[in-house]
C-alpha cells in the first residue's frame, strides 16, 4: 500500500477505476421534470475524469420524493434521459453509479403523490428537517417537513420491489454501478437509527432488525447487478435532521460484516462533521471497518489531496470521494495530480438553477479543451 497514491488504479468490486479521486453523490436540483437531460450529460460529462462519478441522489418512487426538482429513476422518461448522460460520461471514458434515494421522513405532503405524508419507520417528525417544495405561486424553498406516519410491516415488500425496479432500470440505462442511500438521516438510514425507529416489529428493536430492511434493499439490488457492482454510503455518528442513534458503532460493525458477507463491493462513509460540528470517528473505528469488511473503503468529508493522501498510506482508505471540490472543479483529480489551484464554489447556485454554477466553472488553462 505504500506507493498508493490517489492516481493508484484501483479495483471496485468488478470494475476497474484509473484513479481513486471520486465524484461524491450531490444533489443540485436542476431538473424541474425529474428527467436529466442535455445539462446533465454537459455536467457529469465535464467530469467524466473522476475514478468513479457517483450520481446525485436518485428518486426510486413518487414517494421516495422530499425535494423537488431532483431525477427520478421510476418512468420510461426518467431512465431514457439517465441513458444518455450514462453515455455522454462513457463517451469520455469515465464511469459512473446510480445513487438510488428514499428520503422517508424528510418530506412534506405537498412533494407526496396525493397529498399524503410522508412514509417513515416510526411516526416521529424531524425536529429542525426541511425539505425543498414548491409553492402554489411557483416558487420554490426549504420548508419544514411534515409528520410521517409509519410503514405497515407488509408495506416494506414493497419498498424493497421499487428498490429492485429502480435497480432494473438503473442497469438498462448502462450505469456501471448503483449505490443504495443508507446515509444522511433518509429512509434507510431512519431504520438504522435507534432515535428514528421505534418499531416493536421484525425491522425495530435490535441491531440486526433494525438492519433488516436496509440489508434487504441490498439484496434485492444486488440480486440486479451482482453484489460486486453494489456499493452503499453509511453516516454512523451523524446527527442531523432530528436524527439521533445510540449504536452506531454497534450498527456499523454488524453492517460491514453483513455487507462484506455478501461481496458488496464498497462502504462510503461520510465523515460526521462533513455539514459542520465537530463529532468525528471513535478512535480505531477506520480499521475495525478494515478488518470487517473485505471490500473497498471510501471516506468522504473535507478532504483535500494532503489528507486524503494520508488515508491511502495509513491504509484505512482505498479511495477519497470528494464533494464541494467537485462542484467548482470539473477537472478535479488533474488538477489535484499537478498541484494546481482550485476554484471556489459558489454556495449561491448548489441548488437549483441552470448553468450558471453548474456547466461554467473553468477547467484548468493548460492549453487543451476538455469540453470538445
Ligand atoms: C450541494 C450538495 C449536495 C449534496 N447531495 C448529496 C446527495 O445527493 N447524496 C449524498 O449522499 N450526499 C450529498 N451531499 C454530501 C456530499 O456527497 C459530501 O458527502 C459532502 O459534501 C462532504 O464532502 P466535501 O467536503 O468534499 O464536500 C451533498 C453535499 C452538497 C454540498
Amino acid at each position: 500500500m505504500a506507493d498508493t497514491t490517489l492516481f493508484t488504479p484501483l479495483r471496485l468490486g468488478s470494475l476497474s477505476l484509473p484513479n481513486r479521486v471520486i465524484m461524491a453523490p450531490l444533489t443540485r436540483a436542476r431538473t424541474p421534470d425529474s428527467v436529466p437531460g442535455k445539462l446533465q450529460q454537459a455536467y457529469y460529462g465535464q467530469r467524466a475524469g473522476a475514478g468513479l462519478i457517483i450520481s446525485e441522489a436518485t428518486n426510486i418512487s413518487p414517494t421516495a420524493r422530499g425535494y423537488v426538482y431532483t431525477p427520478g429513476i421510476w418512468t420510461d422518461a426518467q431512465e431514457a434521459g439517465w441513458q444518455q448522460v450514462v453515455e455522454a460520461v462513457h463517451a469520455k471514458g469515465g464511469r459512473i453509479a446510480l445513487q438510488l434515494w428514499h428520503v422517508g421522513r424528510v418530506s412534506h405532503e405537498m412533494v407526496q403523490p396525493d397529498g399524503q405524508p410522508p412514509v417513515a419507520p416510526s411516526a416521529l417528525k424531524g425536529e429542525g428537517a426541511e425539505c425543498f417544495v414548491e409553492f402554489e405561486d411557483g416558487s420554490a424553498g426549504r420548508h419544514p417537513t411534515s409528520t410521517p406516519r409509519a410503514l405497515e410491516t407488509d408495506e416494506i415488500p414493497g419498498i424493497v420491489e421499487d428498490y429492485r425496479q429502480a435497480a432494473v432500470r438503473a442497469k438498462r440505462a448502462g450505469f456501471d454501478m448503483v449505490e443504495v442511500h443508507a446515509a444522511n438521516a433518509y429512509l434507510l438510514n431512519q431504520f438504522l437509527a435507534t432515535g428514528t425507529n421505534q418499531r416493536t416489529d421484525r425491522y425495530g428493536g435490535s441491531v440486526e432488525n433494525r438492519a433488516r430492511f436496509p440489508l434487504e434493499v441490498v439484496d434485492a439490488v444486488a440480486e440486479v447487478f451482482g453484489p460486486d457492482r453494489v456499493g452503499i454510503r453509511l453516516t454512523p455518528f451523524i446527527e442531523i435532521f432530528g436524527l439521533s442513534d445510540d449504536e452506531p458503532e454497534a450498527m456499523a460493525f454488524y453492517l460491514a460484516e453483513q455487507l462484506g458477507r455478501r461481496g458488496l463491493a464498497y462502504l462510503h462513509f461520510n465523515e460526521p462533521n462533513w455539514a459542520g460540528g465537530d463529532v468525528t470517528f471513535p478512535e480505531g473505528f477506520r480499521e475495525q471497518m478494515r478488518e470487517r469488511f473485505g471490500g473497498s473503503l471510501i471516506y468522504c468529508g473535507h478532504y483535500d489531496a494532503e489528507r486524503a493522501q494520508q488515508r491511502l498510506e495509513e491504509n484505512t482508505a482505498d479511495a477519497i470521494a470528494f464533494g464541494r471540490p467537485f462542484i467548482a472543479n470539473p477537472d478535479l483529480p488533474e488538477r489535484l495530480r499537478l498541484g494546481a489551484s482550485l476554484n471556489e464554489p459558489d454556495q449561491g447556485t448548489f441548488y437549483g438553477g441552470g448553468e450558471q454554477g453548474y456547466t461554467d466553472y473553468p477547467f484548468l488553462d493548460n492549453g487543451y479543451d476538455h469540453r470538445a
